[in-house]
């Protein structure tokens, strides 16, 4: 039975972990083909033996800050499968030194903002081009809840930059929306995974403050995540564009939850 996905080509930043990771498994199991972008090369060798080789499954190291690296990747997928139908821009980071704007300092600011946003910036201006060839794409960039709501618990430049993932989507949703590409944001809740696990592992207790504001009582899976990815991938969302697809366990929708 051909896959929700069948035969189109993907990329997919951040595939090597967490949420990127599950959603390259869903995207092969929907028989899409995948390019991965990461910069975890061991992973990125293992995961491609996993999913079956590389008639499915290419790895490419990209770091996603970097220019060049970036339109190699996306070349990559037009080169190797012969077209780019989804780029999901997912790769980020959350580190500890990204805290309260009263101790988080310039450079790990200017990090933080390279990595989740600039590199968004510089997936889509490399994706768009042969979508817009093409006529046909779907864009999915990885943006958060905090992009919608306050932390107390805050981590300053992480909360802007998904905040300027969150616009530049909506901007270029609307720009292309005729000429049959849509660009869609991702608003993941808190995501079970070593992203969340590292920015936890010392703090029990910030954790357990999180979980209390999440109706449903409990993280997400990134298996969950990757559903509403190539839900937005497929033409199962073909009228949605220019969206903030929140998947969070009802967080963004609570003012209190239950015990
Ligand atoms: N986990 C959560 O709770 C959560 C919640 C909301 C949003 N998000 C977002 O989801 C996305 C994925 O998060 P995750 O939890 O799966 O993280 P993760 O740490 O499990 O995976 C991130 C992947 O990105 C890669 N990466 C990091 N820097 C890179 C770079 N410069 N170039 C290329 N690849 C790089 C890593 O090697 C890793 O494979 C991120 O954008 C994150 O901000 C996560």
């Amino acid at each position: 039975m051909a896959g929700r996905i069948q035969d189109r080509v993907a990329v997919v930043t951040g595939g090597c972990s967490g949420i990127g990771l599950a959603t390259v498994r869903r995207f092969v199991a929907e028989g899409a083909k995948v390019v991965i972008g990461d910069i975890d090369d061991a992973r990125g060798a293992a995961i491609v033996e996993e999913l079956g080789g590389v008639d499915v499954v290419t790895y490419v190291h990209v770091d996603v800050t970097d220019k060049d690296q970036v339109d190699a990747l996306f070349q990559t997928a037009k080169d190797t499968y012969g077209a780019v139908d989804i780029a999901f821009n997912n790769a980020g980071i959350s580190p500890p030194e990204d805290d309260s704007i009263l101790d988080t300092d310039l450079a790990a600011w200017r990090k933080v903002q390279e990595v989740n946003l600039t590199s968004v910036y510089l997936c889509c201006k490399a994706a768009l081009p042969h979508m817009l060839e093409q006529g046909r794409g779907s864009i999915i960039n990885t943006a958060s809840f905090v992009a919608v709501m306050g932390a107390a618990t805050s981590q300053i430049s992480y909360s802007a930059s998904k905040g300027g993932v969150l616009s530049m989507t909506r901007e270029l949703g609307v720009q292309f929306a005729r000429q049959g590409v849509r660009v869609n944001a991702l608003c993941p809740g808190p995501v079970n995974t070593p992203l969340l696990q590292e920015l936890f592992a010392k703090d029990e207790e910030r954790a357990a403050r999180r979980l209390v504001h999440v109706p449903m009582g409990r993280f997400g899976e990134p298996e969950e995540m990757a559903s509403a990815v190539l839900f937005l991938a497929s033409d199962d969302s073909s009228f949605m564009t220019a969206s903030t697809f929140l998947v969070d366990g009802g967080i963004s929708g609570a003012y209190v939850t239950p015990i």
